[in-house]
């Protein structure tokens, strides 16, 4: 089959998406409303997907990561003091011709309003000299609409973790090194929201600030004794370099074990310009997305900024004691920022396959098929009795399918041929089907299969026979 283009790629995908209810426009009835985006009920699952496995291997599976779950609102000191209310702007220009506004950095991608084929910085229209505009979304407190009652829904979840900070120490009684995790809602007023739901106005977030002791404190400090350059082989003795590597580590294999490949994620290690004020080092996890290589994470070394920042502006010690050395100190912050939107669009696009496979009759038919990793795809199992009209099947087929759905999301269906219920199911990316057939019931040809079903793998389209008994241990294997 000849390959989609990778526009093409985006249509079909946004089409498929609105189509089996992954991502609806949001007010769609009302025409839309730039930026912003509604999970339908398969975008739901496969969003919770994401966020539980993120959870699970970030904080669940570890001693040394604890969470918080913040409000939205934080006090608007919170963002003066992390610099947020003067500097978290892109710059912004207008056009004198179509009046659009668009972003001055990124006027190669942009379409121009009036001629979209071309790019805004192909358009020889006059452009006004770039200004800031500040991407937080101001609102009030209160029923005054004044400066002194003015607050922002956050721009990141990170900051409340740093406002936090002492709060959450007290109670977990961690020791360096820890980490606070959240997973919540950011709000950005993006000038030109893009690429589906890549650049969001309203999105989630799933951060972690990994507190670390400062090199000077850490064995870091001090000369190697394995030789000057080399990584400090213990964890105790390890600087923000070294924690810094290890998250990128992390974070890559964590990619990888939810079915993103090797060759289409990178590391992006910022330079110059690219680095944030508070930035020892920042390196972005790419994927390639159909639209270009794009951001899924950064993981920044942000040595004691905001810490700094917020002790200074609130008054309040956020010093760490360290009760082995009696010390009290800054910690240092090592902080893997990851979007959820944006990984749910990579695994979209990661799933999303064309491919020829032969029909009942063995003719060869096209499908469209959503190989998702089984452990991120949505609904995990479809039951399907082979014939609707016979209560011995449906009867069979229901009390599996009540047994299995305590589970996993699992799928009952009964309508069409049994070929259009795959069909139905590769389209929504579901690993495996369940099919309860005569000899399962004892009616059919062969004796021996009684109570035994087939399961058909979403993506080699195999069929295996598996004992009832032994259908949960099978699939739990296959879906851990
Ligand atoms: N606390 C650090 C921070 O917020 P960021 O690079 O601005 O860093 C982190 O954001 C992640 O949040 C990004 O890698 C991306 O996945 C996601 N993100 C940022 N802006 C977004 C937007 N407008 N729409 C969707 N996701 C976004």
């Amino acid at each position: 089959m000849p390959e989609a283009t990778d526009s093409e790629l985006m249509g079909k995908l946004v089409s498929l998406c609105k189509r089996r209810g992954f991502i609806f426009q949001s007010s769609e009835i009302y025409g839309g409303i730039n930026g912003f985006w509604d999970y339908g009920p398969l975008g739901v699952e496969l969003k919770r997907n994401v966020k539980e496995y993120w959870w699970r291997c970030m904080t669940r599976e570890r001693e040394d990561v604890v969470e918080l779950d913040a409000s939205i609102i934080l006090h608007p000191q919170v963002w003066a003091a992390s610099g947020h209310t003067s500097t978290f702007s892109d710059p912004m220009v207008d056009c004198k011709k179509c009046q659009g506004r668009f972003r001055a950095d990124q006027l190669e991608e942009e379409a121009c309003l009036e001629k979209p084929s071309k790019s805004v910085a192909a358009c020889d229209a006059e452009k006004t000299e770039p200004r800031a505009f500040n991407l937080m979304f101001k609102t009030w407190l209160g029923p005054v609409e004044s400066e002194e009652n003015a607050a922002w829904l956050r721009p990141e979840t990170a900051q409340a973790i740093f406002a936090q900070f002492k709060n959450v120490l007290d109670v977990s009684r961690q020791k360096l090194p820890f980490g606070i995790c959240q997973i919540g809602k950011a709000f950005r007023n993006e000038i030109n929201p893009r690429n589906y739901t890549f650049r969001s106005r309203e999105f989630e977030q799933m951060e972690l600030e990994y507190f670390i002791k400062p090199d000077a404190v850490s064995a870091a400090g001090e000369p190697s004794s394995e030789g000057e350059g080399e990584a400090q082989s213990r964890p105790e003795d390890w600087g923000w370099k070294e924690w810094h590597r290890y998250w990128v580590d992390q974070r890559m294999a964590w990619y990888r074990n939810i079915g993103l490949p090797e060759q289409q994620l990178k590391l992006h290690w910022q330079t110059g310009d690219e680095l944030a004020h508070y930035a020892q080092a920042t390196v972005d996890i790419m994927y390639r997305f159909p639209f270009g290589w794009q951001e899924l994470e950064g993981i920044a070394a942000r040595g004691d900024f905001d810490l700094r920042q917020h002790q200074q502006h609130s008054g309040k010690s956020l010093e760490f004691f360290d009760a082995d050395t009696r010390q009290k100190y800054l910690p240092q912050v090592i902080e893997p920022s990851a979007g959820v939107d944006r990984l749910v669009l990579a695994l979209l696009c990661q799933a999303y396959g064309e491919e020829m496979i032969p029909n009942a009759q063995g003719k060869p038919e096209r499908r469209i098929v959503m190989k998702f990793h089984p452990r991120m795809a949505p609904c995990k199992v479809g039951v399907f009795p082979l014939n609707k009209n016979r209560p011995p099947l449906v009867a069979k087929a229901k009390a599996i399918h009540d047994r299995l759905k305590d589970r996993y999301l699992t799928a009952f269906d009964l309508t069409g041929s049994i070929g259009k219920r795959y069909a139905r199911h590769d389209e929504i990316g579901t690993p495996f089907g369940v099919t309860v057939d005569f000899d399962t019931v004892g009616d059919g040809e062969s004796d021996h299969l009684k109570d035994t079903v087939t399961v058909r793998d979403r993506d080699t389209t195999q069929q295996t026979r598996v004992p009832i008994a032994e259908l949960e241990s099978w699939l739990a294997e296959k879906l851990a």
